[in-house]
């Protein structure tokens, strides 16, 4: 573990009572002065730590924020998040982990940040990214499969962030509608991106992004998302530890990931179907060959969604924008 995470480790270890600058050196093997720079670290991150003399140092308040600090000691992952760059702010942590990919980072990097200032979602659409709210994170992954094989990663990972998300919050129904969105209650919880640089047959790395709407309160939306966004916070009438949720995350997609690589979408497939919400639902899809109506009626092994038309006749949809027709 980092310095700085052993620290407030011990710090929190005391509850409310004070740990001695003394045993702290010890512990870590350093002086007063390297320990009292990172205390002052520290408290630059968030964290209010009381300095009194002759009894040593008391943490009274822990930031709510994606630290490494707060996250590392909850990591159960065994590469997935075990080197976590942390930004205050950044244009995109896809964009980050991209250019990490590419000077050689290995898999499992994980990229979070507190706020993004040039947040992106498919289609270049922007992902609304404001600071002390919700999560925005990116992983790079090097999987050892065809480049064709890879769409279907973004609904691997669109299953674990719900399995994620049902051990935090097991009373909310969140759903997964094709091929990228976390949805709930009628609105947008979260999405995914995945990108990727390939040659025709071979992956040189995957990125891929996860935004999560944690505790975004309904006020704080801008007009243009007040109607179709929602945060679990607003859901469940209170807040969502996003360190906790981060880690979970990371355990989660770990699982997944790792399944996915060896076996494929299909054993996934019949729990990618219980979450899907557009299932019997009738749709219309928008993809490059433009407007397709029909059934929504199950996902394929490749990650396409199955469309029912008018004809009765079925047919493959790889990639596209669904909306849900009224009845
Ligand atoms: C979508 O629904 O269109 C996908 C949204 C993905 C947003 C996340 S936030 C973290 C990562 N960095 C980005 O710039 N985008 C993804």
């Amino acid at each position: 573990m980092q310095t700085e995470t052993v620290i407030v480790q011990t710090l929190g270890a005391a509850g409310t009572g004070y740990v001695s600058g003394a045993a702290i050196c010890r512990n870590l093997g350093m002086s007063r002065m390297a320990v009292w720079k990172h205390i002052d670290h520290l408290r630059a991150l968030g964290y209010e730590i009381e300095a009194a003399p002759r009894r040593g140092y008391r943490l009274l308040t822990r930031p709510d924020r994606p630290l490494p600090t707060e996250i590392e000691p909850l990591l159960v992952t065994s590469r997935f998040g075990r080197e976590l760059v942390y930004q205050d702010r950044v244009d995109s942590t896809n964009r980050l982990a991209s250019a990490l990919a590419e000077t050689g980072a290995t898999e499992g990097l994980t990229v979070v940040a507190d706020a993004q200032d040039a947040g992106r979602g498919r289609l270049d659409r922007k992902w609304h990214s404001p600071p002390g709210t919700n999560l925005y994170l990116s992983v790079v992954l090097r999987p050892a499969v065809a480049p064709q094989a890879v769409p279907s990663l973004a609904l691997a990972t669109g299953l674990a962030v719900l399995r994620a998300i049902g051990v935090l919050c097991p009373h909310l129904h969140v759903g997964l509608k094709w091929p990228n969105d976390l949805w709930l209650d009628g609105r947008k919880l979260g999405g995914i991106l995945c990108e990727m640089r390939s040659e025709l047959d071979r992956v040189h790395h995957a990125i891929v992004g996860i935004g999560i709407n944690v505790n975004a309160l309904a006020a704080e939306w801008p007009a243009d998302l007040a109607a179709t966004a929602i945060s679990l916070r607003q859901a469940l009438g209170k807040p969502v530890s996003r360190p906790l949720l981060l880690a979970e995350i990371l355990r989660r997609f770990e699982e997944v990931y790792d399944s996915w690589q060896r076996d494929g979408l299909k054993p996934l497939l019949p729990e990618l179907e219980t979450f899907s919400i557009l299932n019997g639902r009738p749709v219309r899809v928008h993809d490059l060959a433009g407007d397709l109506t029909g059934t929504a009626v199950g996902l394929t092994p490749t990650g396409a969604l199955l469309l029912e038309q008018p004809d009765g006749s079925r047919r493959e949809v790889i990639a596209g924008d669904v909306r849900i027709r009224p009845a």
